[in-house]
């Protein structure tokens, strides 16, 4: 598929995540090949009021091109102006968050609550384009918020000009464990004329090859699967081209994951900001292998960036010689899925 002057082929798009993709992250997915990248939701009446914390989630710099920043709002005038504003930065695409079900972003009629009026998201749909300057503009949505009208909504916003739609198929009622239904993203697609994006439960390479087969999706984008696993842009890649690609050594996750933390040092300072971004993102790169119960406390624990980047060390040596027991995978990926990054404070279990 084409997005304007980019042609994205056999090539994952790393999705926008709130918390998650700040520059560091696509720097890193950039690093792996990624074919597009995307910021977080920002705030349409945060650009518009040029507030600093908008504002500096949009920054991004040229080398991390191609990238699209995502707006969230849900009034067309004040959605359109941000759209302008935006496009001073000329970024690669232009993207409405329909699908966000946080309660907090529904009562104020964002996210998924857009879904439920169909019309005003065309609305929204062309006061985009009409402000975009040829930038391309695209709406990722659920099947519908509390009832799935994916195809009368999808249908009016490709009316309105929008140059693709990102598909997660579920309701905004359904929660992170439900399992998206996969058969939708291939109905939309041969319904629409503009590419059709799938996205959600893409956790490997594997994954996403059998997203592609199984919906004819033009592109596939990826959410948690790429959370502590830049290696999975990289591994789709080569899959599609060799027909296998091997699982990152424990070498490559070090390495990685001390770049990840050296780029949120630059990003945050080694003050309290970078040290508390630092430590997710090592948790989040080691969690599948042995010793994570070891890692996760002395991770929490670390005071400073030097001790952090000390339990690190000690961790890969212990992993090199084969010091720990064998982890339950299996458990971990559950838990991973249900609560990303909170299971690890879960004292229930
Ligand atoms: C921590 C987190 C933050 C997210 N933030 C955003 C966001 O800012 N904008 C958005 O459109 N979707 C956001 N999402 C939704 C994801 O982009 C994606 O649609 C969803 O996780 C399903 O894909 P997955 O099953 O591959 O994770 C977020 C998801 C997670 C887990």
């Amino acid at each position: 598929m084409k997005i304007g002057k980019l042609e994205i082929k056999d090539r994952l798009i790393l999705a926008p995540m709130a918390e998650i993709t700040d520059k560091p992250f696509r720097q890193m997915a950039r690093k792996h090949n990624a074919a597009l990248t995307f910021t977080q939701m920002i705030s349409a009446r945060g650009v518009v009021r040029s507030e600093f914390r908008t504002m500096r989630k949009i920054a991004f710099s040229k080398s991390e091109l191609p990238i699209g920043v995502q707006i969230l709002g849900c009034e067309p005038d004040c959605i359109g102006e941000s759209v302008k504003e935006i496009s001073k930065y000329k970024p690669t695409v232009i993207d409405l968050n329909a699908g966000c079900p946080v309660k907090n972003v529904t009562k104020l009629g964002f996210g998924a609550a857009l879904l439920d009026k169909p019309q005003k998201l065309g609305k929204i749909v062309s006061a985009m384009k009409k402000n975009s300057n040829g930038i391309p503009v695209s709406v990722k949505m659920r099947l519908g918020n509390r009832k799935n009208n994916a195809l009368e909504t999808a249908k009016i916003i490709e009316g309105e000009g929008a140059d693709f739609i990102t598909l997660h198929p579920k309701l905004g009622t359904q929660s992170s464990e439900d399992k998206p239904d996969w058969t939708q993203i291939a109905e939309l697609k041969s319904k629409l004329r503009i590419p059709v994006i799938g996205n959600g439960f893409v956790f490997t390479a594997e994954d996403a090859i059998k997203m592609r087969e199984e919906t004819n999706c033009d592109a596939v984008m990826v959410s948690r699967g790429a959370i502590g696993n830049p290696f999975i842009f990289s591994r789709f890649e080569q899959l599609v081209k060799n027909g296998n690609a091997p699982l990152p050594t424990v070498d490559e996750i070090y390495a990685n994951t001390l770049e990840h933390v050296e780029k949120i040092k630059i990003e945050y300072g080694r003050n309290l900001s970078g040290l508390h971004n630092a430590k997710k993102h090592i948790i989040w790169y080691f969690k599948y292998l042995n010793g994570i119960n070891w890692l996760i406390p002395n991770v929490l624990n670390a005071r400073s960036c030097d001790e952090l980047a000390e339990v690190l060390e000690k961790h890969f040596e212990k992993l090199k010689n084969d010091e720990y027991p064998q982890t339950d995978v299996e458990e971990i990926k559950r838990k991973f899925k249900d609560r990303i990054l909170f299971w690890l404070l879960d004292k229930k279990d």
